[in-house]
């Protein structure tokens, strides 16, 4: 299955039971540490993660460390800050550094309705990510590292501890490098905290970075009077992921009022737009 997406339905067979069939499928490492614009600092401990991930399968496989330290293997690495800021990225760009094919998950690939199904397909996840040498990516990993919920009075709240256990119990049984991104941090259940050898910290552009994002963004062959550095210093407290969009915002309106060259106001108010909508909503809730 070539297509990008991990949830295949058999439109043809008639389905053995009322969910579709999961498949996970790794793909091919969209990004490379080159595509990134981050401080030297960040990029460095990107660099260094990729050198654990190959140490571990040396200390813990070869030389046997799985069998002494089975409960204190950390085997995870997190990426966190704000959503836009490139944790995606940096995931797939890791993959990439190692030759591996990355393995995408978003909780919702793997969360069911049906009590006990969430737990099946999270076994599905790790034993693809085994059966594939793929690195495996919770994207969004939010729902599923949170803390346990400790209050349980209701049926689904029993499901999703139980899918913590579980996720907990495949993490110790798994033999590789696993990448968590996050945009919350504090609701990390403690319990994965431990597992998880490295975070990152991911930080909205300073001056300097939103300089070469704003360059990055303006594509060569586009006739404009843009000047970067006047970008990056009128905007502040924008992303990565805002300065694309802006652009791209921009050219479609200049396209659509037949303009021949993108007029630096129309990016003004792209980025504008992108602001104000950020603020009317919840910060946190912006998907990239
Ligand atoms: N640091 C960055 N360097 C270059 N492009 C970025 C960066 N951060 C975000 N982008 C742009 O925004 C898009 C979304 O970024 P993504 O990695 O999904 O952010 P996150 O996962 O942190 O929410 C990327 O595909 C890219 O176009
Ligand atoms: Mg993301």
């Amino acid at each position: 299955m070539g297509i990008d997406t991990h949830r295949s339905v058999e439109p043809t067979s008639k389905p053995k039971s009322e969910e579709p069939e999961l498949v996970f499928v790794p793909e091919e490492p969209k990004f490379s540490l080159d595509d990134i614009i981050l401080p030297q600092a960040v990029r460095d401990e990107l660099l260094d993660v990729a050198t654990y991930a190959d140490n571990a399968h040396l200390v813990f496989e070869i030389w046997g460390f799985k069998h002494t330290h089975k409960f204190s293997r950390r085997i995870g690495i997190n990426l966190y800050g704000p959503s836009g800021t490139g944790k995606t990225m940096a995931a797939h760009a890791i993959a990439k550094n190692l030759n591996r094919k990355i393995l995408v998950v978003n909780y919702a690939d793997v969360e069911s309705k049906y009590v006990g199904e969430t737990p099946k397909n999270l076994r599905k996840v790790f034993d693809a990510g085994r059966a594939t040498n793929s690195i495996l990516f919770f994207d969004e990993a939010d729902a599923i590292l949170s803390r346990r919920v400790t209050n349980m009075t209701q049926a689904v709240d029993v499901s999703v501890n139980q899918t913590r256990s579980v996720m907990l119990m495949l993490m110790n049984e798994y033999q590789d490098f696993i990448i968590f991104a996050t945009n919350f941090i504090e609701n990390f259940d403690p319990a994965f905290m431990r597992r998880i050898s490295v975070h990152v910290k991911f930080e909205l552009p300073d001056l300097e970075c939103r300089r070469r994002l704003w360059r990055k963004y303006i594509p060569k062959e586009l006739p404009n009077n843009l000047d970067v550095d006047e970008l990056a210093r009128k905007f502040e407290g924008i992303s990565g992921s805002d300065i694309a969009n802006a652009m791209l915002n921009a050219a479609f309106k200049a396209a659509r009022l037949g303009s021949n060259s993108l007029d630096r106001t129309l990016v003004f108010a792209a980025v504008e737009n992108i602001i104000e909508s950020k603020q009317a909503n919840n910060p946190h809730r912006i998907k990239s």
